[in-house]
């Protein structure tokens, strides 16, 4: 009993210890440090890299998406109810597959990854998640590690 007091202050001095050194470690790395997860509501993409997957997706995926992404009743909706349900906790690296694996339909995989990613970027925006300050890596294991989540 008289230790207690004792231990729960060195159990909160190594927290407190362990989380200042985990969020030191998160800002030296600009946020995105291999193995942390980050979620789409955090701002994961810029507004010109939103603005570059616009135009890819015009040129690429509006013939059937459709310019307002509502779809054309063949090829689904990407905005909305639709958007989230499909994608909700799962990661970017899922939504990259998944794209690029079938994506444009006739023509897969025939965008660089970076097209891709522009383009998952302007999906983000169109959905109304918050821009941020660093852009979108094609890296596909950093895109695992950001989750999409409810918007803020
Ligand atoms: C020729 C018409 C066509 C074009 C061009 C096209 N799509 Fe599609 N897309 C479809 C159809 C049809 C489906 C539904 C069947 C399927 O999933 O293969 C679909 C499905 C999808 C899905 C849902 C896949 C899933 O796993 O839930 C996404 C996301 C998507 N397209 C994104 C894109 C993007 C991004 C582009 C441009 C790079 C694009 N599409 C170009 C016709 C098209």
């Amino acid at each position: 009993m008289i230790k207690r007091p004792f231990m729960t202050a060195r159990v909160f001095l190594i927290t407190a210890a362990i989380v200042s050194v985990a969020s030191w470690a998160v800002v030296a790395a600009g946020g995105a440090q291999e193995g942390e997860q980050m979620m789409t509501s955090a701002g994961v993409f810029t507004v010109e890299q939103a603005d570059r997957g616009k135009e890819a997706y015009t040129q690429d995926c509006a013939a059937c998406h459709l310019d307002d992404l509502l779809g054309d009743g063949i090829a689904p909706p990407l905005l909305g109810v639709p958007f989230s349900f499909r994608w909700s906790d799962l990661s970017l690296g899922d939504m990259y597959a998944a794209i690029r694996t079938t994506m444009p339909q006739g023509a897969p995989a025939s965008l660089p990854p970076r097209g891709y990613v522009d383009i998952i970027a302007y999906l983000l925006h169109a959905n109304e998640y918050p821009s941020g300050d660093s852009e979108l890596p094609t890296d596909e294991s950093a895109l695992q590690q950001i989750i999409v989540d409810e918007k803020p």
